[in-house]
C-alpha cells in the first residue's frame, strides 16, 4: 500500500459531491490509493461511509477526532499525497487557499502539503463568473496551483452556464498524467494530425478513407502526459476529446493545411499521422447529384501534399511523417522520408491483419532521417507513440 501513488481528494460541499464517487472508482482501477477528506458541508450531500467504502480507507472529516494513528493527521496526509486533488471545489475552498485561511482539516492539509494540488471547481454560474472568485482562481494559478475548468450545461440549480464539475475522465485524465514518467517535452509545442480528410463531390457525398485517427490521438496524448502543449488537428473521428489538449476539427485536405500552417512556425515537433486525401473532385457539384441511365465519371485532381510542404517550410521543426504502405513498406518509407525532408518517418503494412486501420495496434518501423531502421513488435498505438517520443528524445 505504502508503495502505491496516492492521490488526497478533498471533497467540499456542493451538489456534485457525488460525481467524485467515480473519480475514486476509476482512479482505484488504475491502482491509485485515494485518500478522502471531507468538508462539513460535503458530508451533508453524501456520508462518509460511501466515500469510505468507494476509497477502501478511513475518511477523515474533523480536525479533532479521536486519532486513528499516532501521526498529526493533516500533517502526515499532507506528506503522503503525490497529487492532491479537490473535487468537487467550492467558491468556498478556493477563497479560502487563495487567501491563506486554514480552519479546518481540509484548509490545513492543503496549507501543509508540498504536492501538486489540482482544483475542480464546480459552483452556480454566477459565482463561478463573480470577480472575486476569478481573481482568487488567477491568484492560485500565478502560485502554482493548477484547475480542471468546469463544463457549462444546466446547473443543479436550473441556471445554464459554466459551472458544472468538468467529467469525471477529464479529471482523472489530469491526475494519471501528473504521475506519468516521462517529463521530457515540457515547454515544448508538438502538433499533431489524425484521422482522415473528406474530398467533398456535392453536398451530401465525399470520398475518404478508413483512418480512425486512433494513433494520433494516441501520439497527442503520449505528448501531453509527457509535458508538451499540444495542437491536435483531427478529420472526422469517433475518438473522444482528449483532456489538456487543443483539437480543432477539420473535413477537408484544404482545411487541415490552413489549421497545420498556423500552428507550423510556433511548433517544435510535428507529426503528421493523419490519411490525407491526395485527390478532390475537379468540379464541386453546388447541388446534389441525380442519378442517369449511364455510368456517372467524376474526374478526381490532384491536392495539396501537406506534408512535403511543411518539409520545404521547415526551419528547426523536427518533422515525423507516416507511411502506410501494402508492399516495400522500409523502402517506400524511406522514399518519403527524403522526398518530403522529414526527421522520421514511420512506417506500417496496412495489409496486416491483427494491427493498423482501425485497431488498437500497430506493427511499426521508425526510419532516421541518417537512415537507421528501427523495427518495433506488435504493441498498442500509445507504446508506439511512447516509442517513438523515446527515439526522438534520444536524438534532442
Ligand atoms: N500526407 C500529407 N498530404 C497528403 C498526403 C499525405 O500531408 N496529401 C502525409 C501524411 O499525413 C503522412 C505522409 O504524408 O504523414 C505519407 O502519407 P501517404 O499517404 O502514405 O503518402 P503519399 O505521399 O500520399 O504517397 P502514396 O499515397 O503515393 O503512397
Amino acid at each position: 500500500m505504502e508503495n502505491k501513488r496516492c492521490v488526497v481528494l478533498g471533497v467540499t460541499g456542493g451538489i456534485a459531491v457525488y460525481k467524485a464517487l467515480d473519480v475514486i472508482s476509476a482512479l482505484r482501477k488504475k491502482d491509485v490509493d485515494v485518500r478522502v477528506i471531507m468538508t462539513k458541508s460535503a458530508t451533508e450531500f453524501v456520508t462518509p461511509l460511501t466515500f469510505q467504502s468507494m476509497s477502501q480507507n478511513i475518511v477523515t472529516t474533523d480536525m479533532f477526532a479521536e486519532p486513528k494513528a499516532w501521526e498529526i493527521q493533516h500533517i502526515s496526509l499532507a506528506k503522503r499525497a503525490d497529487v492532491f486533488l479537490v473535487a468537487p471545489a467550492t467558491a468556498n475552498i478556493i477563497g479560502k487557499v487563495a487567501n491563506g485561511i486554514a480552519d479546518d482539516m481540509l484548509s490545513t492539509t492543503i496549507m501543509a502539503t508540498r504536492a501538486k494540488v489540482i482544483f475542480a471547481p464546480a459552483m452556480n454560474t454566477n459565482m463561478y463568473t463573480n470577480p472575486i472568485v476569478q481573481e482568487n482562481i488567477a491568484k492560485l494559478k500565478k502560485l502554482g496551483y493548477e484547475f480542471i475548468e468546469p463544463a457549462s450545461g444546466r446547473l443543479a440549480c436550473g441556471d445554464e452556464g459554466k459551472g458544472k464539475l468538468a467529467p469525471a475522465s477529464d479529471i482523472v485524465e489530469k491526475v494519471l498524467s501528473e504521475f506519468y514518467d516521462k517529463k521530457d517535452l515540457i515547454g515544448k509545442k508538438v502538433l499533431v494530425t489524425a484521422g482522415p480528410t473528406r474530398a467533398n463531390i456535392d453536398p451530401v457525398r465525399f470520398i475518404s478513407n478508413r483512418s480512425t485517427g486512433k494513433m494520433g490521438y494516441a501520439i497527442a496524448e503520449e505528448a501531453r502526459d509527457r509535458g508538451a502543449e499540444v495542437v491536435l488537428v483531427s478529420g472526422p473521428t469517433n475518438e473522444p476529446a482528449p483532456y489538456g489538449i487543443n483539437v480543432i476539427k477539420i473535413n477537408t485536405n484544404e482545411e487541415m493545411r490552413s489549421e497545420v500552417l498556423k500552428h507550423f512556425e510556433t511548433s517544435d515537433i510535428v507529426v503528421k499521422s493523419a490519411a490525407v486525401a491526395d485527390y478532390k473532385a475537379k468540379e464541386y457539384s453546388e447541388n446534389k447529384i441525380k442519378k442517369g441511365n449511364g455510368d456517372l465519371e467524376i474526374i478526381l485532381t490532384r491536392d495539396n501534399d501537406i506534408l512535403k510542404e511543411l518539409g520545404e517550410k521547415k526551419s528547426g521543426q523536427i518533422l515525423v511523417g507516416f507511411a502506410a504502405e501494402s508492399q516495400n513498406v522500409v523502402e517506400n518509407a524511406k522514399g518519403k522520408l527524403i522526398k518530403k525532408n522529414l526527421d522520421y518517418i514511420v512506417a506500417n503494412d496496412i495489409t496486416s491483419k491483427d494491427s493498423g486501420f482501425a485497431s488498437n495496434d500497430n506493427r511499426v518501423t521508425i526510419v532516421t532521417r541518417e537512415g537507421q531502421e528501427l523495427s518495433l513488435d506488435k504493441m498498442s498505438k500509445r507504446e508506439v507513440a511512447r516509442n517513438l517520443f523515446d527515439i526522438i528524445g534520444g536524438k534532442r
